[in-house]
């Protein structure tokens, strides 16, 4: 449901997408990931597990779904589920290029995914992940584009892109790290034969990581659709963390989310969904709990959350990118 509006497109869906970074493999980054796949690792059984939350999402509302090539075999997933159930109907698959995944389904893994942004790369991920879901994809996107990976600036790159683009494909760009505003600035003024490429963007953005803001309302006055991720800060802002109990600033939410009878995911997705320029937030869920425990918070959008009570959680981006770069794959 990406509508054309002037000067690019517009999200009239569901505000809430379904990420499978946490649900396509056995090791990710989050808090307490082996704990929620109950350390159950068989194919079968995490195929089974996906296509409950998957059912559990599209029967919700959800029409946005995220997988990247990297992503274990989320692709596989939403592949197997689209074929097995009949009455699904205007559903939007997004899927991404320039990392592979590397772990050969351990949690525990050397290296768990591995980037390049090459046209080489591009056209192998491209013709593998259309393959595999078909016309069903619709929203093609960079993986983590950075400044320093030159993608921006890759001619080869950009213009197999557009190809893609003539095929009907919205074309994206995933950004990650301290600097993504400056990526998202940078991307917002590429063009192929004068037009501008990039129908969407998806960023991180949070109660502790906000750098991002004023490029993400420029991109979307700009008529760029955005897709937030890590709203939770990969389970940092849930019951997981144990600042909430420990700290004064964070108990003040926990307070504050205690008050408004829910838990803080949910008043943490709330914020998110508030902001005026947000197209879609992803859920990161792995378990039913968490989807429907993440979606309460659509029930919170009418409710005047104080925002300098959690304007006191902000961190630099530097500090946050730090602390993500050290939580564990498990
Ligand atoms: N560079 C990129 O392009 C990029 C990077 C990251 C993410 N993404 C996309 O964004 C999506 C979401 O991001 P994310 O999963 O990385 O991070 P997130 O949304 O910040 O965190 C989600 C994690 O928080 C935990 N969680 C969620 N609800 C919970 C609840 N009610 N109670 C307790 N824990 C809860 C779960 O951890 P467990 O997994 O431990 O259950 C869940 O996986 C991904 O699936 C992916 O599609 C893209």
């Amino acid at each position: 449901m990406f509508s054309a509006v002037p000067g690019g497109h517009a999200w009239k869906g569901f505000p809430v997408g379904l990420g499978l970074a946490a649900l396509g493999r056995p090791g990710y980054i989050n808090l307490g990931h082996a704990q929620d796949l109950q350390h159950e690792y068989d194919v079968a059984a995490m195929e089974r597990r996906a296509h409950e939350v998957l059912d559990a999402a599209y029967g919700a509302g959800i029409r946005y779904f995220d997988a990247a090539r990297s992503y274990g075999r989320a692709e596989f997933f939403l592949q197997s589920w689209l074929a097995s159930r009949v009455d699904l109907t205007d559903l939007i698959i997004g899927s991404k290029w320039g990392y592979q995944y590397t772990a050969e389904w351990q949690v525990e893994a050397e290296v768990h995914e591995q980037k390049e942004h090459s046209a080489e790369r591009l056209t192998r991920q491209w013709n593998e992940s259309r393959s595999i879901l078909g016309s069903h994809l619709n929203l093609y996107q960079i993986h983590s584009a950075t400044l320093e990976s030159g993608v921006l600036d890759n001619r080869e790159v950009l213009e197999k892109l557009a190809e893609i683009q003539q095929l009907g494909v919205l074309i994206g760009l995933s950004v990650s790290g301290p600097a993504q505003a400056a990526v998202i600035q940078k991307a917002r003024e590429v063009s192929v034969n004068g037009v501008r490429l990039f129908d969407a963007v998806q960023a991180t953005w949070n109660l502790l990581e906000r750098s991002a803001t004023e490029q993400l309302q420029q991109a979307h006055d700009a008529g760029m659709i955005v897709i937030i991720k890590e709203s939770l800060a990969n389970g940092r802002l849930t019951y997981r963390n144990p600042q909430f109990v420990k700290e004064p600033v964070w108990r003040a939410v926990q307070s504050e989310a205690d008050r408004l009878q829910v838990s803080i995911d949910t008043l943490a997705l709330a914020n998110v969904i508030q902001q005026p320029w947000v197209s879609i937030v992803l859920s990161g869920a792995s378990t039913l709990d968490q989807l429907q425990s993440n979606l309460t918070a659509l029930s919170l959008l009418e409710e005047n959350i104080p925002s300098d009570l959690l304007a006191d959680l902000v961190e630099s981006p530097e500090e946050y990118w730090s602390k993500r770069s050290q939580l564990k794959w498990n």
